[in-house]
């Protein structure tokens, strides 16, 4: 029995990202779905600007990933948040749950509603050429 409690007590401790995606694979899937090309310019601006549809204590995605992306950033709670940019954090964007679970939470939390195909794919595109 011990034999099989602990690797599953390891893997409940340290849940490992599915690893099942790409953020290139990701703007190519949300684009397809879009019918546009990525506009990273546009991603950038969604992500920098503070909107006024959402939660009042979010304004921004900066509120808690920060300007800069290539930096950890602090969730409402005090607890640090990774670097979003897949360049300088390797894990991002390689779970396409775990991406479209956050996508949906903070998009409805900082612009009271869904982001959709192409605003993901801005999104990541920008953050993929930080
Ligand atoms: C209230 C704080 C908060 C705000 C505001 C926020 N986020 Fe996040 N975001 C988080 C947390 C917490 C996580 C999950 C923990 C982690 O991934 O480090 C996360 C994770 C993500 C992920 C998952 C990426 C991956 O593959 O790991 C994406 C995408 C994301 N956020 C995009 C956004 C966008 C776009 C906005 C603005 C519309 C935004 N976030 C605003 C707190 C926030």
């Amino acid at each position: 029995m011990k034999h099989i409690l602990i690797p599953t007590m390891v893997l409940l401790a340290y849940p490992a990202l599915a690893q099942d995606t790409s953020p290139q694979a990701l703007i190519d899937l949300y684009s397809t779905e879009a019918g546009a090309a990525p506009s990273p310019q546009n991603g950038q601006a969604l992500f920098l600007v503070t909107h006024s549809g959402g939660k009042p204590d979010t304004p921004s995605c900066t509120t808690c990933h920060t300007a800069d992306p290539t930096k950890g950033g602090q969730a409402r709670t005090g607890k640090p948040i990774d670097p979003l940019a897949p360049g300088v954090n390797a894990e991002r964007f390689t779970d396409t749950k775990f991406v479209e679970k956050w996508f949906g939470r903070n998009c409805n939390s900082v612009l009271g509603r869904a982001c959709s195909a192409q605003e993901k794919a801005d999104i990541i595109s920008w953050l993929k050429s930080l």
